[in-house]
Parts: C-alpha cells; structure tokens; sequence
C-alpha cells in the first residue's frame, strides 16, 4: 500500500502549514469564451511554502486558470486574491511589481 511521506511542516511562526492562511486563494472563478464554460466555480487554496501542481485532460482549463492568475484574461466570475489583496483590483501592468512581487507568467520557448 502507499503511504504518502509528506506531513504538515511547521512554518517559522510555528503554525501548521494545512492550517496556515492562504497566500493565494481562488474563489468561484468562473471564465466563458461565447458558449464555452472554460472555468465554472472553481476554488482552492495555496499554503505559503508549498509547491502545488495542477493537473487535467485537454482543455480542462489549466492554461485559462492560469491567464486569469496572471490577468492575461478577465475573469466573469470570482476572485484571486494573492496575499490578502484581489488581483482582481490591481491595473494589470502593476500586478508583478506591486501586490505579488515575484509573480509572473512564463511561456514554453522551442529552442533556436
Ligand atoms: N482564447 C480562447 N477563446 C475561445 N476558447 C478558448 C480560449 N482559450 C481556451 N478556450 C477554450 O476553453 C477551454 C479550456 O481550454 P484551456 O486551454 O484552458 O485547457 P487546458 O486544460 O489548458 O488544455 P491543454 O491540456 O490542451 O493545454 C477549451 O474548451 C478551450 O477550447
Ligand atoms: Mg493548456
């Protein structure tokens, strides 16, 4: 049988991680293109110091969530709110240098 290794880590304030707030929370994100329901009420949590993944099958709406997260696309419905601030209400041009400094996009580059 499986057993997962990972436990709950402490953080330097001694909390639990699973208990820890938030420093990024998605909230009934929803995204349409015409008639297409890219993102309908999708929600979640990421602990600081964790690294997540975020997996499904094509056109599952990975790369939708993530030009929201990155507000290359406007969202219909919900809210990110990265460290206790909406990047809903952030200009777009400051989101990297101002609420979520060392956040950005990145794109795949085929080699030369
Ligand atoms: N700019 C767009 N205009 C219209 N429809 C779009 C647009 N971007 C995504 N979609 C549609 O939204 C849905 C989610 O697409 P998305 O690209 O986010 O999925 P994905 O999980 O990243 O897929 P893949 O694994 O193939 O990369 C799909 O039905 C897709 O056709
Ligand atoms: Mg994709």
């Amino acid at each position: 049988m499986y057993r997962p290794r990972c436990r709950a880590r402490r953080t330097r304030e001694g909390n639990d991680e699973s208990t820890a707030p938030a420093l990024l929370r998605v909230r009934n994100l929803g995204v349409r293109f015409g008639g297409i329901v890219a993102l309908d009420d999708v929600s979640f949590d990421v602990a600081p110091n964790r690294i997540v993944g975020l997996i499904g099958p094509n056109g599952a709406g990975k790369t939708t969530l993530f030009n929201c997260l990155s507000r290359l696309y406007q969202c219909d419905n919900g809210d990110i709110v990265f460290d206790g601030k909406s990047l809903l209400r952030v200009p777009r041009h400051r989101i990297a240098a101002s609420v979520s400094a060392g956040r950005s996009r990145t794109w795949r580059c085929s080699a030369p």
